[in-house]
């Protein structure tokens, strides 16, 4: 009895042991085919680039959304985002393949006409004011395609008073701009990206959904913690604070600090963004290029 006591237990360990170790072993060869899947993912992602159609804004679990799952939306919900993608829909802008410095739009070789007042004579307050806007490339070349951000406005610091001028894009390189002169001041039309840095600022955001991030900061006594928030945080061995919405679904997610817990959550803001270089060096897409400026003076 004391002999068969002695061994049995004996036997239960050893093959605890081999189960153990198989276990780890199965767990091992699951991470490696998961690496491997991941990585031929990865190898595939570089080489597919899905145009930015309405459709493809919210793939479900789309390609470059693969560690970002959103829940999927009601037909009420669907319709609204389609509404909201309508309002912002953008012209077609150059293919990434077809990229080109040389070949996007410059400020300094485009050129501006401003239409003569209805009725002749000096601008005066209360008129509207057009301009057409003629887009050139850095070669001097006219572009052909639209897509261009511009902004145009009418402001005067001194007031403390803007107003947005309205911008119509004719699709074949040329746009107009109409100013209500509303009070004497700056009129100013600003090239803000060419349409070529459109095409790379959409692909960057279909490649990274968190490039724009958020903080929270979480503070208990005298401890302060500052950690990134988003609606989908990559997968990291960081534990996560959930604050998904209980009734509407809608996800938040915050990194948990090291110290504190996620109910030391005390306040929200705006993070930065993660910078990726363009695929060409250059600092031509970088700040504001004023393609028009004229001061507005009581005639
Ligand atoms: C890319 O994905 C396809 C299927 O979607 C697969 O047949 C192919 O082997 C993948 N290529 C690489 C390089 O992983
Ligand atoms: C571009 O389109 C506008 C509006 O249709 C037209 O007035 C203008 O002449 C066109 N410009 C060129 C260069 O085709
Ligand atoms: C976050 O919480 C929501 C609501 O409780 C839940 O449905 C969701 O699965 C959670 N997500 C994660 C990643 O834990």
């Amino acid at each position: 009895m004391g002999v068969q006591n002695f061994f049995v237990p004996i036997r239960r360990k050893t093959c605890g042991c081999i189960l153990l170790v198989l276990a780890v072993f199965v767990l091992l060869l699951m991470v490696y085919v998961m690496d491997i899947l991941e990585f031929h993912n990865k190898v595939n992602n570089t080489k597919i680039i899905h145009p930015p159609t309405i459709s493809n804004v919210t793939p479900p679990a789309g390609v470059w959304y693969n560690f970002c799952k959103l829940k999927p939306l009601s037909p009420k919900e669907a319709f609204e985002e389609d509404l909201l993608l309508q309002s912002i829909a953008w012209p077609d802008t150059p293919p990434l393949q077809s990229l080109s410095l040389r070949k996007s739009s410059d400020p300094a070789h485009s050129t501006f006409t401003i239409l003569g007042r209805m009725g002749g004579g000096q601008w005066q307050i209360g008129d509207k004011m057009e301009v057409i806007i003629k887009m050139y490339d850095f070669q001097g070349r006219p572009k052909n395609c639209g897509g261009d951000v511009i902004v145009a406005r009418l402001h005067n610091p001194a007031l403390g008073a803007g107003v947005a001028g309205k911008v119509v894009d004719h699709l074949n390189g040329s746009y107009s701009a109409v100013f209500s002169l509303l009070w004497e001041g700056s009129a100013q039309v600003i090239l803000v990206h060419p349409s070529e840095a459109v095409t790379v600022l959409g692909r960057l955001t279909r490649e990274q959904p968190d490039r724009v991030f958020f903080k929270s900061q979480f503070r208990s006594g005298r401890v302060t913690e500052t950690t990134t928030c988003n609606v989908c945080l990559r997968p990291s061995r960081q534990p996560v604070c959930n604050y998904t919405e209980l009734h509407t679904g809608q996800q938040w997610f915050c990194y948990k600090p090291e110290k504190l817990s996620c109910d030391a959550r005390i306040s929200h803001s705006r993070g930065d963004l993660h910078k990726t270089s363009p695929p060409w060096r250059t600092s031509c897409f970088k700040g504001m290029h004023y393609l028009f400026c004229m001061s507005v003076v009581r005639g």
